[in-house]
C-alpha cells in the first residue's frame, strides 16, 4: 500500500459527504483598494495571482463565528440537525484564542453537548488533513456524522505594510457533513486520503510569534518563490498516491478542486497531473487565499452553481506551512 493510504475496510464503512456550505464575511478588500495602501498594482496582483478581491472579517467577527456561519449552512444544505453530529473538526491557523479550540466554540454556537469537538491545525492543508482525520473517525465506526470545517481570519496575522504578503490572503469558512455509511460498490465517499509534512521548510512560510516564543500573536512571514516551488513540484506525490489507490486517473476524474492560493500554481499543478483545464474550479479571484477554508469555499461554488453532481469523483488537495501537503479523491 503507497504511504499514508488509508484504505481499511475492516468496518465496511464509507464516509459520504452530505452537504457544504460556505460563508465570506460582508467587506470586501478589491486590488484598488490595495493599491492605495502598499506600493502594488491592481495589474500585478491579477497577473501573478489571478486575485481579484478578498473579503476581510469585520472588527469583533472571530473565525469560529465565520465557522459557525459556514456550519449551519452545511447542517441546512445537507438536511440533518444540528444534534445529529458527534465530531466536528476545524482546520484553522487562526483561532479566536489560543486556547480553547474553536471547534468547541462552534461547537457551542451550534448547541451541540455531545460528541467531541477539536482544532487541527495544518496551515491551508489544514482542510485536506482534517477531511482525512474525519474520515478515519467515521470509517472506524466510533463517530456517525461529522462537521468538518477550515475557518481563517488570517488578515489578523497580515503585516499590512508588506506588499509580498498581504495582497495574497483573505477571510473566510467553509464546511462539508459527511457520515458514515455501508461502502456499496462505486459507492459516494471519500476513497483515499494522503497527508505529509517536512518540517524542514518552517523559515519558507510561518508566523514570527506565539504563546510559547515571543508570547505576541505575530505576522505572517512568506519567501514566495519557494513556497511556489514546492507547491507544484512537490504536490504531486500524494496526488499520484491518491489516484493509485482509489482508482481514479486525470482521464476519470470529474472535478480538480485545489487549495486556492494562485492562479499559477493551481494551472501548474493541474497541468503537471494531466488534469484537463475545464475540470479545475478556481474560485481565488472571489476571495484570495483563505488558508483551510478556501478549498471547501470552492467545494459549494461548484456544488451550488451545478457544476459537482451526486456521483461525480472530485479530488481535492493542498500545500501549506511545514510544509504540509495532501490529496484526498471523493465520490461526490
Ligand atoms: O497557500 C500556500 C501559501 N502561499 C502561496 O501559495 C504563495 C506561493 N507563492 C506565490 O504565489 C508567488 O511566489 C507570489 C505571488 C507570492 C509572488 O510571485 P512571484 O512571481 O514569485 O514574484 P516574486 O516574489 O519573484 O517578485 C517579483 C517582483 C519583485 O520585485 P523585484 O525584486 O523583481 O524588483 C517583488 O518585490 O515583484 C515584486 N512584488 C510586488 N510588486 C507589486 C512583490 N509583491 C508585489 C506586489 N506588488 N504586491
Amino acid at each position: 500500500m503507497a504511504e499514508g493510504a488509508n484504505n481499511n475496510d475492516k468496518t465496511g464503512l464509507r464516509s459520504a459527504v452530505l452537504g457544504v456550505g460556505a460563508y465570506l464575511p460582508a467587506k470586501t478588500l478589491t486590488n484598488a483598494d490595495l493599491e492605495k495602501m502598499v506600493d502594488t498594482t491592481s495589474e500585478w496582483i491579477v497577473q501573478r495571482t489571478g486575485i481579484q478581491e478578498r473579503h476581510i472579517a469585520a472588527e469583533g467577527e472571530t473565525t469560529s463565528m465565520l465557522g459557525t456561519e459556514a456550519a449551519k449552512r452545511a447542517l441546512a444544505n445537507a438536511g440533518v440537525e444540528a444534534a445529529s453530529i458527534d465530531l466536528i473538526i476545524c482546520a484553522t491557523s487562526t483561532p479566536d484564542y489560543t486556547f480553547p479550540s474553536t471547534a468547541t466554540q462552534i461547537q457551542a454556537a451550534l448547541g451541540i453537548t455531545h460528541g467531541v469537538a477539536f482544532d487541527l491545525q495544518a496551515v491551508c492543508s489544514g482542510f485536506v488533513f482534517a477531511v482525512s482525520t474525519a474520515d478515519k473517525f467515521l470509517r472506524s465506526g466510533s463517530h456517525k456524522r461529522a462537521l468538518v470545517i477550515g475557518a481563517e481570519t488570517f488578515s489578523r496575522l497580515l503585516d499590512w505594510e508588506d506588499r509580498t504578503t498581504c495582497v495574497l490572503f483573505g477571510d473566510g469558512a467553509g464546511a462539508i457533513v459527511l457520515e458514515a455509511q455501508p461502502a456499496v460498490a462505486d459507492g459516494r465517499g471519500v476513497l483515499s486520503t494522503h497527508l505529509r509534512s517536512d518540517g524542514r521548510h518552517r523559515q519558507k512560510l510561518f508566523v514570527d510569534g506565539g504563546p510559547s516564543s515571543t508570547g505576541t500573536v505575530g505576522h505572517l512571514r512568506m519567501i514566495g518563490k519557494d513556497v511556489f516551488r514546492h507547491a507544484v513540484g512537490q504536490v504531486a506525490d500524494v496526488m499520484l498516491d491518491s489516484f493509485a489507490e482509489s482508482g481514479v486517473d486525470a482521464a476519470t476524474l470529474d472535478w480538480f478542486v485545489p487549495h486556492q492560493a494562485n492562479a499559477r500554481i493551481i494551472d501548474a499543478s493541474a497541468e503537471k497531473l494531466g488534469i484537463a483545464p475545464e475540470k479545475v474550479v478556481k474560485t481565488v479571484a472571489l476571495h484570495g487565499n483563505t488558508s483551510a477554508a478556501s478549498i471547501p469555499l470552492a467545494l459549494d461554488v461548484a456544488v451550488r452553481d451545478g457544476r459537482i453532481k451526486p456521483g461525480h469523483l472530485v479530488m481535492i488537495e493542498a500545500v501549506g506551512g511545514g510544509f504540509t501537503w495532501g490529496a484526498a479523491v471523493i465520490r461526490w
